[in-house]
């Protein structure tokens, strides 16, 4: 049975660039991107959607009062669009728990850091990257995890360590941690999850069949 996949996003889209591109070589596990819901007007990644065919939705934040209105209205777009997977994807909002509720561990999320470092309310984006920076760590790299109530805070899936360099910019690791970290680790979480093979116990996510 394939798994029906909504990518949630709110800019760029390098990340879900990366998951059309598995879906293209049959790297998804049989999944297939369903939707793509944006939660900004005009962001880069309706345009990454669009010319993949895949039919894409924009739910503007400032349409709701609060985070719980647009979490709700989210969670009954993926359920009549008979979604199984939702995959955050460079998503700018942290989501209540009526969404967990209705996915549950069927939520992923990719974090550019290695939790538990670095993450959590107030680090997203560049921003994860300066916090690396400022504090002077060697390594740190991305994580795709299921996502659970605690903002960054679910079982971790993969994780993938990445160099800092000297002289590195948030920028220069941002885009170092995309290429070498993010867009390898999310497409295989994803292909993982598509092939059943992510059994959760406590806080451990066990790979059946062995680590890819
Ligand atoms: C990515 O680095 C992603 O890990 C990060 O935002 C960027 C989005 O880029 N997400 C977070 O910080 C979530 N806490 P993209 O739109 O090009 O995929």
């Amino acid at each position: 049975m394939s798994r029906r996949i909504a990518v949630l996003v709110s800019g760029g889209g390098t990340n879900l660039q990366a998951l059309i591109d598995a879906q293209a070589r049959g790297g998804l596990g049989g999944g297939t991107i369903a939707a793509v819901i944006s939660s900004k007007e005009g962001a880069y990644a309706l345009e990454r959607a669009a010319r993949a065919g895949i039919p894409a939705y924009v739910m503007p934040r400032g349409d709701f009062p609060d985070s719980r209105a647009m979490t709700v209205a989210l969670r009954d777009k993926l359920r009549a669009l008979d979604i199984d997977l939702v995959v955050l994807a460079g998503f700018m909002h942290i989501l209540t728990e009526e969404l967990i509720a209705a996915y549950p561990n069927a939520i992923l999320n990719v974090h550019p850091a290695l939790i538990p470092a670095f993450c959590g309310a107030g680090y997203y984006g560049l921003k994860v990257h300066e916090a690396a920076l400022a504090y002077g760590v060697k390594l740190t790299g991305a994580t795709v995890h299921f996502v659970s109530a605690e903002p960054d805070g679910g079982p971790v899936i993969l994780q993938r360590a990445v160099e800092i360099r000297a002289g590195d910019t948030p920028e220069a690791l941002q885009r170092r941690v995309m290429e070498e970290a993010e867009w390898q680790i999310l497409p295989r979480a994803v292909a993982l999850f598509c092939q059943g093979r992510l059994a959760v116990e406590g806080r451990t996510v066990h790979i059946l069949g062995g680590t890819p």
